[in-house]
């Protein structure tokens, strides 16, 4: 098949990453006879800097004309000052809702291989296999700012619709998984959270009643996360929810370095992501951990591209890197870390020596 993806490679170790990620489905492309098409645009400090904007009208477009997008992370401290007119973080936002994608899937499954570098028991993380479905288009994110010298708000706001569009994504999931739904909301303090609870339980019942929901406030969630991962499956949230609990999940699998992400709407095209930022302090030394950028290929080449072997190959590949101990610092102990590339190389090597072609297509 023939695919255009555009490359977001934004700020810190967003580059190094992307390009990482590029290399392996250019390998994946060759193995199994794919065009991959790749077109490389700016976003985030680097678009700051060179048009004024955080997101240019000829990335946006280019992304929308494209199969899928594939992005680094945005933001560094060169851009940060709280009186900047304009952010990074802003093109990222802005890219998410300009192309619709309410439901962003960050997938955490720890590998044996790391558990020594996760702080959680390795007892609690065997076996422990979760999706978190994270609300990405609404709530405070989105909300009006308001800012004068002595106070500021922050408004948080959900419509029905946009509950349940993401609680059915959710629920598709979950029925392709173990069934399982957990909902996590404050619904002892937030309006916002009593409507999350009340759509939620209601799409569950009329069209998912082979789904089992259960309800969490957040709270008591960021600790059963810890304490029992084991015992969730597919994970529903809010927006700021959602970012909080998967940078604490990361730690389940070892590292923010692991986690890759799906963003995904009711359109064609999906953006695909590390759930890691820009790493400002070990940008361009060639060391930071591809893995998760890697991982999001893959879940673009499943997601947007329809490419399920191709997906999986990538897949396995880096649970075999991982098993063999090929660590970056985040991973590795004193002194064992390889570095990005190398990485990256362990990555191709195995997926040429691994992973065999089925069938061919056209
Ligand atoms: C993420 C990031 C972003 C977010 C930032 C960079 C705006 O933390 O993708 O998790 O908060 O969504
Ligand atoms: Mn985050």
């Amino acid at each position: 098949m023939h695919a255009d993806i555009v490359v977001l490679p934004g700020d810190g170790i967003g580059p190094e990453v992307t390009a990482a990620a590029v290399q392996v489905l250019l390998a994946v492309g060759k193995r199994y006879g794919h065009g991959f098409r790749f077109s490389e645009h700016l976003i985030g400090g680097a678009a700051i800097d060179a048009t004024g904007e955080a997101l240019p009208a000829a990335t946006l477009e280019a992304a929308r004309r494209a199969d899928a997008v594939l992005l680094g992370a945005v933001g560094g401290p060169k851009w940060s000052d709280p009186r900047a007119p304009v952010r990074p973080e802003q093109g990222l936002l802005a890219i998410r809702a300009a192309l619709g994608l309410f439901a962003n899937l960050r997938p955490v499954a720890p590998h044996p291989a790391a558990f020594g570098a996760s702080p959680i028991k390795p007892h609690l993380l065997n076996g422990v296999d979760l999706v978190v479905v994270r609300e990405l288009t609404g709530g405070v994110y989105f909300g009006r700012r308001e800012r004068s010298d002595d106070r500021a708000s922050d408004l948080c706001e959900y419509s029905v619709g946009e509950i349940e569009r993401v609680v059915r994504r959710a629920c598709e999931l979950a029925r392709a998984r173990r069934g399982r739904l957990t909902s996590v909301d404050k619904a002892n303090v937030l309006e916002t959270s009593r409507l999350w609870r009340e759509v939620a339980a209601r799409v569950v019942r009329d069209e998912y009643p082979d789904v089992e929901l259960e309800h969490q406030l957040v709270d008591s969630m960021a600790m059963h996360l810890l304490a029992k991962p084991r015992e969730y499956d597919v994970i529903v949230t809010e927006n700021m929810f959602g970012d909080i609990l998967t940078d604490e999940a990361s730690m389940l699998a070892g590292s923010l370095g692991l986690l890759p992400s799906a963003s995904l709407g009711e359109g064609r095209v999906g953006l695909y992501e590390p759930i890691h930022g820009s790493a400002p302090d070990i940008a361009g030394r060639g060391i930071a951990n591809p893995y998760a950028a890697i991982l999001s290929a893959a879940l673009l080449l499943r997601h947007s591209l329809g490419l399920d072997a191709e997906a999986a190959c990538v897949e396995a590949a880096v649970a075999g890197v991982l098993e063999a101990g090929v660590f970056t610092a985040d991973l590795a102990a004193e002194g064992q870390a390889v570095s990005t590339r190398e990485a990256t190389l362990a990555v191709i090597d195995r997926l040429q020596h691994d992973c065999v072609v089925v069938e061919l297509r056209d």
